[in-house]
């Protein structure tokens, strides 16, 4: 793998105080690079001061939307050892999330390589609160310029990093959602599965919509029948009806998410019945209405979120009496215990930093 060359800047920031932390207003001092040109491929690996790009305004990514991201966090455990969670299943997934948008793929080992080294070199960034963390957020965007539409030849793979605290405002508090039947967010066959700019410009208006109403994020029904559980956008979704924890299916519709497949493992291992099956609104209703449910969403800017509310057709369910469920919590608490270390890491999530690949 080439070395990736280290240019750090002459006026480095002061980090926020922890307790001011919101998501995604803050960046390090530093962002890495890399390269690609058709016949040349990915190349010249380089972190270098923080700062923004010069781009021509005819680039393609500006007018096509060719672009894929990922989300990701490095936490600074109880023991001052600092932690990414997941980091091979994150960059196998920018893999996967480039494949639906033509996007060369990157060399998995140069994508890990690239955030452990990122993270080492701003790791003052890495806030020490409970709840906070460095978020890490690897891009591709398609840097060709012109106006024709087909894949770009050539693309600009970066990561930048900041510290984060809660997603929500609401923090670890039960969010209300509103499930909507008049938009949709992605449909099967589409590019529902990736995380691509597209499917979230796609679902900034009937998420206006719901924050009008009070909800903090729209719960996406399917693009067909419009009356079977996708996802949040912000999240996975998961709920528990009675002795049987529910989730909606991979189908291609919506995103495979590694906070999602953290907790279906854990739910596992602790015997519980799961089930990934399509899940109809009505179902829910008749849960949330019968006192029988308890539902939460899941990823890694939102962590475990627990849903207090639904909205549907003009009428708002209370779930599990808009408090937090014990499911949830417990969910939590194991997956925090193990970003911080204060759990044993059975399952081999966490990287800590200074383990160089194959080190
Ligand atoms: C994440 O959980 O990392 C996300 O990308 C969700 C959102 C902030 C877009």
């Amino acid at each position: 793998m080439t070395e990736i060359a280290i240019t750090r800047t002459a006026n480095p920031k002061t980090p926020p105080a922890d307790d001011t932390l919101a998501f995604g207003k803050v960046f390090t001092d530093h962002m890495f690079l890399l390269n690609y040109d058709e016949g040349k491929g990915w190349h010249s690996p380089r972190i270098e001061p923080y700062g923004p790009f010069t781009l021509d305004p005819a680039c393609c990514v500006l007018h096509y939307g060719q672009a894929i991201f990922d989300g990701l966090k490095a936490f600074r455990g109880v023991d001052g050892q600092i932690r990414l969670f997941r980091l091979a299943d994150h960059a196998r997934r920018v893999n996967r999330s480039g494949h639906f948008l033509c996007i060369p793929e990157i060399d998995p080992a140069m994508i890990e390589e690239s955030i452990r080294a990122l993270v080492e070199v701003d790791q003052r960034w890495v806030p020490h609160k409970p709840g906070t963390s460095l978020y890490i957020r690897p891009t591709v965007i398609a840097t060709e310029t012109f106006l024709g539409v087909h894949p770009s030849h050539s693309y600009l793979y970066y990561v930048i990093v900041g510290p984060v605290g809660a997603y929500y405002k609401e923090g670890m508090n039960p969010v209300r959602i509103l499930a909507t039947e008049k938009y949709v967010r992605a449909v099967q066959g589409g590019m529902g599965a990736a995380k691509t700019a597209g499917n979230y410009a796609a679902s900034l208006f009937g998420a206006e919509e719901a924050q009008k109403q009070g909800y903090t994020q729209v719960l996406w029904l399917d693009g067909v029948h419009h009356k079977y559980l996708d996802e949040v956008g912000t999240m996975n979704i998961m709920l528990k009806i009675g002795d049987e924890v529910l989730t909606p299916p991979l189908n291609g519709a919506i995103l495979a998410g590694i906070t999602r497949d953290s907790v279906l493992t854990l739910l596992r291992d602790w015997g519980l019945k799961v089930a990934e099956r399509p899940i109809s609104i009505d179902e829910v209703l008749d849960a949330a209405k019968a006192g029988t449910l308890e539902m939460w969403g899941t990823g890694t800017a939102a962590v475990i979120s627990p849903v207090g509310e639904l909205g549907y057709k003009g009428e708002r369910y209370v779930i599990n009496g808009g408090k937090t469920g014990e499911l949830t919590q417990k969910l939590y608490d194991t997956i925090v215990g193990i970003q911080y270390g204060t759990l044993p890491d059975k399952y081999g999530w966490t990287r800590p930093l200074g383990n160089r690949l194959g080190g």
